[in-house]
């Protein structure tokens, strides 16, 4: 496997969550398994006060607590790791700051022998990227002429609030860095059973002839979570689920099972295909919005024995909040593979479980000549159910006959999942970009132009809401069940629905009535 350069990762917002719980543990992992390069040094940059002693303690401490396989990191090991950690305050608006930050960098630039090599992660308030971006280059920062080293910019989401501050930040961020110096993270093309999904489609012979308008009578996505909104009532007021999960997250799955197969494999060849699909996706119009979108907010429940608060009454809610945490989207992609196929995408916060997963059902045969033993003509058709988590992946629905006299049909099905696969480690989603970043492969990384095709086709969402807030109903769903009843209303034809994972892939969960 390709070993990054030396280089000096900068991460902005080094004191937040996101850096506490995510990118160091992501950092520590990948050292744990030597894929870093020889040289790293992690210099955290935050407004919070601290030293390289303080932020050092501070990361010792989360990284101490015991990981997903429950053991605590050898303590040799983590030591060492430790010792590549920095910090330095510095308040992100005053250009004088940087240049105590130049210093730092150029110091351990030298320490480590990075020769110019520096990664700058934004994990900072998304209001703070472009000024950023400008003071790195107030001090020299962001240039990679004349063999000077690689300068790299991740930017976490969310990018952008609506089309235009997208189409803004990136025309902003284009004064000081190139494209191809910009990597803009979504967490889920990290996750290994979405990028599966390249793999599963073009890397078999079996679907690919199947996967069309002409085999395939609907996709269907889900995005299910059974938490709340986690103390982040600040951050989501403004955000709710069509910005925080449907215009990046799910759209990028969306574009992945839509994409026709690259000529290559490479950044571009990957990223002009899913563009396509995002630059087909069939607007959906203002007045439209009622009859494609539905959008609901968790209510009180009880929740297993336990009381859950609704949505209002969260902290950092107002009473009256319209913001939604439940989004179920109708649309259609208008192209050649898959003119006339709806799909159907939703999520949600407090919802029964946590699951998210892809169902590809195809069409009926053309002649009906055994009868079904099951329910409801929909169970007749074939499905195959892509597992992104939890109990990553794949199950195919076929019949066969049922023994016994008759020719009776009874659907059944055949599952693989990851954890079959022993011995074998899947990293989180923020390791393999961290690496891909370093490495400077952005294949899995977001290019200006889909973020912003993503937005254009969200807006008329978010605009007819703002311009009609009280006509486009906000539906109420009880904590803990599947939204807003409405959603089925999004299915045109009858005996069609949603399927209701558990969080065990092979099994179909009830729906909850409201
Ligand atoms: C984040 C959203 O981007 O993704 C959160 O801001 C959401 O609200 C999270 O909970 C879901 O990610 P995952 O990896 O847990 O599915």
């Amino acid at each position: 496997m390709e070993q990054p350069e030396n280089c000096v990762l900068v991460i902005f917002g080094a004191s937040g969550h996101l850096a506490e719980h995510k990118l160091v543990p992501a950092l520590f992992s990948l050292y744990k398994r030597e894929l870093l390069g020889n040289n790293l040094a992690i210099l955290g940059v935050g407004r919070t006060p601290l030293d390289d002693a303080s932020f050092r303690e501070k990361m010792k401490r989360a990284l101490n607590t015991a990981d997903d396989t429950g053991h605590s990191p050898d303590a040799e090991v983590l030591e060492k790791f430790i010792q590549k950690l920095f910090y330095q305050s510095l308040d992100t608006k005053s250009a004088a700051d940087y240049s105590k930050l130049q210093e730092k960098i150029s110091s351990l630039d030298v320490q480590t022998q990075a020769q110019g090599n520096y990664l700058y992660y934004l994990a900072a308030p998304p209001n703070m990227f472009a000024t950023i971006a400008h003071n790195l280059a107030s001090q020299d920062l962001h240039r990679e002429d004349n063999g000077k080293g690689f300068k790299r910019l991740i930017v976490e989401k969310p990018f952008g609030y609506d089309y235009d501050s997208a189409r803004h930040l990136n025309e902003e961020l284009h004064t000081v860095f190139n494209e191809d110096q910009i990597f803009r993270i979504d967490h889920y093309l990290g996750k290994e059973t979405v990028q599966n999904l390249l793999v599963f489609r073009f890397g078999n012979e079996i679907y690919e002839p199947l996967w069309n308008r002409h085999h395939i009578e609907r996709v269907e996505i889900t995005a299910a979570e059974s938490q709340g909104i986690e103390g982040r009532g600040g951050y989501y007021e403004g955000t709710g689920a069509l910005r925080d999960m449907f215009q990046n997250h799910l759209l990028h799955i969306v574009g992945m099972i839509g994409m026709e197969p690259p000529a290559v494999f490479n950044a571009d060849a990957v990223r002009d295909e899913t563009l396509k699909v995002f630059e087909s996706l069939r607007p959906i119009s203002q007045q439209e919005v009622e009859q494609y979108v539905i959008r609901g907010q968790y209510t009180p429940a009880t929740v297993g024995g336990t009381p859950v608060p609704g949505y209002r009454e969260e902290e950092g809610v107002t009473s009256d909040s319209k913001t939604e945490t439940f989004l179920a989207v109708k649309f259609f992609i208008d192209n050649w593979r898959w003119s006339g196929v709806p799909f159907y995408v939703r999520t949600g916060k407090r919802l029964p479980t946590r699951v998210t997963e892809a169902v590809i059902t195809f069409k009926h045969t053309p002649q009906q000549l055994f009868r079904s033993s099951n329910t409801g003509e929909d169970r007749e058709c074939n499905q195959l159910v892509i597992r992104i988590q939890p109990d990553e992946g794949i199950l195919v629905r076929f019949n066969m006959k049922l023994p016994g006299a008759e020719f009776n049909m009874k659907t059944v099905a055949m599952d693989f999942h990851y954890s079959d696969l022993a011995d074998v480690y899947t990293p989180e989603a923020y390791e393999r970009l961290l690496l891909d970043a370093m490495i400077g492969d952005s294949t899995l990384y977001t290019r200006n132009d889909a973020v912003e095709a993503c937005w254009r086709f969200v807006q008329p969402i978010l605009d007819a809401w703002t311009n009609q807030p009280d006509q486009i109903k906000l539906y109420g769903y009880p904590a803990g069940t599947w939204g807003p009843r409405e959603a089925h209303g999004l299915f045109d034809k009858e005996g069609q629905d949603w399927r209701y994972p558990c969080r065990n892939l092979a099994e179909n969960g009830d729906f909850c009535e409201l």
